[in-house]
């Protein structure tokens, strides 16, 4: 661990303190237990499905595979960690990382589940709801207190130092996988081929990935969420598309590349570029003060001049806009707050706590308050041909070069995404 980031963690753990004494007494609690969660067997199985801890401990521990222990937050005490580690000869046990906040709590390995001592007014937040002992703690402490948690998932809205070099080194290690994805794909791998080169490159195994990779071939690529390995590779290799990320010590890279292939129309290559252009473009927009939701609409229209430009629309681009023609080309949010969760918490409130619900024309928007230095957000600008989506636009009279989208269909869609950090000047490219 390099001098610099061992001081940076010291830091962020003092800062998390104080933050969080200042929650406590905001709230009029002497104590808070944090719950790490813990995974759930599969239905009548012995084994458990896929798991991540609760973000609120993360943020304290930066493991993200933690389960059945508590942090216990008291007001003017050291942070007192409750890890299980039990006896068990069948897996190994949890163990402690040589790190500074380590020697910042007071831990207590526990050989059981425990129920975490509370004193004084108390708050419980987690997943506690099939614990045994969840009776128990609600006749002693308030369970997922509401405006607590807003408050807390407050703090996680600006990083810290430390959490940016985090973020920055997930990302380092994200771009090594993804370097590795293109050249599978050139070496015409099938999906489950380009998956496992990614995580060999990436270093880590599937179940540690922040988020199912998605790894699509062809139309694959316009699944926005495509949830399958195809085990063989197709005849035709028209487009790849790989949104993957990492962690590192919790926080999340969310990465995406779109790769033309050598049997795609020659016009697939030029609107990648010219995503990547859109991409660049909306990023030199980034500043304290600028507006999501501007930005997102921003996005639209430079896709409508990219529509436009590429003979796929042969109207103005404000019609492209104003008739909903690039929200069919695009129907996702140009991004979101990226840290211990990939879609981060916050994003739809203002600062001061109250809702801000994405607007009805763009509904999957998951960021809507305006940017602050210090936030990491991703920028994610696409253009897919979505089957679903075109159907009902066929039938309309605008002017869709539909002999195009059709030509281009085989290839999916694009998507391009980085992650950047809102500085006090501009921003900063996390994803280089
Ligand atoms: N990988 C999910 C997203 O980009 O939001
Ligand atoms: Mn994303
Ligand atoms: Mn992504």
């Amino acid at each position: 661990m390099s001098a610099t980031l061992y001081q940076q963690q010291r830091e962020h753990i003092a800062s998390l303190q104080r933050a969080y004494q200042q929650c406590l007494a905001n709230h009029q609690l002497d104590s808070l237990a944090i719950y790490s969660g813990h995974a759930r067997n599969h239905f009548a199985d012995d084994h458990a499905t896929s798991f991540q801890s609760y973000g609120h401990f993360i943020h304290w521990v930066g493991m993200a595979d933690v389960q059945h222990s508590w942090l216990v937050i008291q007001s003017n005490q050291r942070p007192q960690l409750y890890l299980y580690t039990p006896a068990d000869f069948w897996h190994l046990p949890t163990q402690l990382p040589e790190e500074p906040w380590v020697a910042e709590f007071d831990v207590h390995l526990c050989s059981d589940k425990i129920t975490p001592p509370l004193s004084g007014r108390a708050a419980v937040i987690g997943d506690v709801t099939e614990l045994e002992s969840a009776a128990q703690l609600a006749n002693v402490a308030t369970l997922q207190p509401e405006a607590l948690v807003r408050e807390l998932d407050e703090l996680r809205m600006t990083k810290s130092a430390y959490e940016i070099a985090c973020l920055r080194e997930a990302n380092r290690l994200a771009v090594a996988g993804h370097q590795a994805a293109n050249a599978a794909f050139i070496g015409a791998a099938a999906e489950l081929d380009v998956q496992l080169a990614y995580l060999a490159a990436s270093r880590q195994r599937e179940s540690e990935v922040p988020y199912q990779n998605i790894i699509g071939l062809n139309e694959h690529a316009g699944v926005l969420h495509y949830q399958h390995y195809d085990l063989s590779a197709p005849k035709q290799r028209y487009s790849l598309l790989v949104d993957a990320g990492r962690r590192f010590r919790g926080y999340c890279a969310d990465i995406t590349r779109t790769y033309t292939g050598p049997d795609a129309p020659s016009e697939f290559g030029a609107l990648i570029t010219a995503m990547h252009s859109l991409k660049d473009e909306l990023i030199a927009h980034i500043a304290p003060g600028v507006d999501f939701v501007a930005l997102h609409e921003k996005m639209h229209q430079g896709l409508a001049d990219i529509l436009v430009a590429h003979g796929l629309y042969n109207g103005s681009a404000e019609s492209a806009v104003e008739a909903g023609i690039t929200r069919a080309f695009y129907p996702h949010g140009l991004g979101h707050s990226l840290g211990i969760q990939v879609h981060d918490v916050a994003g739809l409130r203002q600062p001061d706590g109250t809702p801000s619900p994405a607007p009805n024309a763009h509904p999957a928007l998951r960021l809507t308050r305006p940017l602050q230095p210090g936030m990491v957000v991703t920028i994610e600008p696409g253009l897919y041909f979505i089957p679903m989506l075109l159907a009902p636009l066929r039938n309309q009279s605008h002017p869709v070069n539909w002999t195009l989208v059709d030509q281009l269909a085989v290839c999916g869609g694009i998507r391009i995404e980085d992650n950047i950090l809102v500085t006090d000047s501009g921003s900063d490219n996390l994803t280089q």
